[in-house]
């Protein structure tokens, strides 16, 4: 045992010289103020300059913050045609790099462990529609990426084969990120945006009996709160859902009472009158994007009532927009609230997602306008978000947002997952 002893005694005085040491250079550091709360726990998970790519030359503190110089200065960037070259990333990385899954998890700092017992006693289910753009898909999951959630991921079965192969690729890499059973070809419009839902909807189901709320989501949206955060939310809806579900406009009415069909690859009406909805089910409008608890997923695969509707709407336009909206308003549905308008819900005050229309941005104080204008840029009436977005997104209350795209505006992903990661990691959890 000797050696042992002697090992000890040597070590001890070493330990104890670098403790000094450490604390002296903590407390003589100015830039670290001695507070707990500016402390990082798991600091080596906290985001760099080194694992930075080209977007690091924007100064995300003073963008969060909305400040108009740095705005400018990441606008132009974004608009120069060189500076979006060198963010892309070829599919063809995303292949190579999971060839070895430990090292591309340690290197992209994917969260490996669950941050607090709250998260972990508290599993999510993701559904993820994509088919195209790999690079905003890889940063979405490692933004929402936590061990103890599902993920299931829906490629188009029209997609490129090397995007199924790199979302394939990066999926293999995680036990609990799995790519859907039976991918469908969505068509814009059409039923088959709901049914890659739908699938994910009943593997994610199959899969696992712990999660307690489902989130879908597409390639181009992106968290604006932790998972902590979103946990926390979830458990003040105390069982409810948060989704769109209001009155049906009188001039989507068509949608609904015409059947359509998909001709080469688009939708059509076809000239005849459909059925009303079974059980004179009332319909209601809302949008493709839901926080949903499990037992309305269950509703979906098991309720008889819910299956007919589901079975009746698949020859409307855009069923997408009224099928979660109208379940949402069953009787009997877990979290669902009753047909009557005074529960009406809108996109804004839902937490599932926050989306800029065109129309429907303008200034403060106009009676016309929602929220303020568009940062970036409009893809078919859409905002897709720059830098100087996000300072008003932060302050919203939804869990998340669309659109994003790093070949239009990269700054606005690059600091938003910054922003989130420094504040999962951040020691005391403010809530
Ligand atoms: C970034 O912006 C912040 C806030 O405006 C400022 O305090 C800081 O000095 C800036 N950093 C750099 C490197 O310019
Ligand atoms: C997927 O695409 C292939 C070929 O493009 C087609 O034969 C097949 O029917 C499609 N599957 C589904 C489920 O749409």
């Amino acid at each position: 045992m000797w050696p042992l002893r002697y090992a000890c005694r040597l070590l001890k005085p070493i330990c104890i010289l670098c403790c000094l040491l450490l604390m002296l250079s903590l407390l003589t550091d100015h830039k670290i103020r001695w507070d707990p709360t500016y402390i990082l726990r798991y600091s080596w998970l906290d985001y760099d300059d080194a694992d930075a790519g080209p977007e690091k030359v924007c100064n995300c503190s003073a963008i969060l913050q909305g400040d108009g110089e740095a705005v400018d200065q990441a606008k132009l960037l974004a608009i120069t045609k060189d500076f979006r070259k060198r963010v892309q990333i070829p599919d063809e990385y995303y292949i190579s790099a999971t060839k070895d899954c430990w090292e591309f998890k340690s290197s992209k700092k994917y969260l490996t462990f669950p941050l607090s017992k709250e998260e972990e006693d508290f599993p999510l289910a993701y559904s993820i529609v994509v088919h195209h753009k790999v690079q905003n898909f890889e940063r979405l999951l490692r933004a929402i990426y936590a061990p103890q959630n599902l993920y299931c991921v829906h490629v188009d079965n029209k997609s490129e084969p090397s995007v199924l192969s790199a979302i394939s690729a990066i999926s293999s890499c995680f036990p609990n990120v799995f790519m859907v059973s039976e991918a469908v070809t969505v068509v814009y419009a059409g039923w088959s945006r709901v049914q890659a839902d739908l699938n994910c909807m009943a593997d994610l189901y199959n899969a696992d009996t712990k999660w307690k709320y489902f989130i879908n989501l597409c390639g181009q949206d992106f968290p604006l709160k932790t998972n902590l955060e979103i946990v926390r939310a979830l458990r003040s809806l105390k069982g409810g859902n948060s989704l769109e579900s209001e009155k049906l406009p009188e001039e989507k009415r068509w949608r609904v009472e015409k059947s359509h069909q998909v001709v080469d690859g688009h939708i059509q009406a076809i000239g005849k009158k459909k059925e009303p909805p079974p059980f004179n089910l009332p319909i209601l409008s809302g949008n493709a994007y839901i926080v949903v608890n499990r037992g309305y997923i269950r509703s979906l695969l098991e309720d008889e009532k819910i299956k007919a509707l589901i079975e009746w709407a698949k020859d409307t336009y855009s069923p997408d927009e009224v099928i979660w909206a109208t379940i949402q308003r069953v009787p009997g549905v877990p979290g669902s609230t009753w047909p009557n308008s005074k529960y009406d819900m809108t996109d804004i005050n839902a937490i599932a997602r926050l989306v800029k229309w065109e129309w429907h941005e303008g200034s403060l104080g106009s009676m016309a306008a929602v929220y303020p204008k568009c940062h970036g840029n409009h893809v078919r009436a859409i905002c897709v978000y720059g830098a100087g977005d996000l300072q008003w997104l932060l302050a919203q209350h939804h869990l998340f947002a669309n659109k994003f795209d790093v070949d239009m505006d990269p700054f606005a992903i690059y600091c938003l997952e910054r922003y989130l990661r420094k504040k999962a990691l951040l020691a005391g959890n403010q809530g």
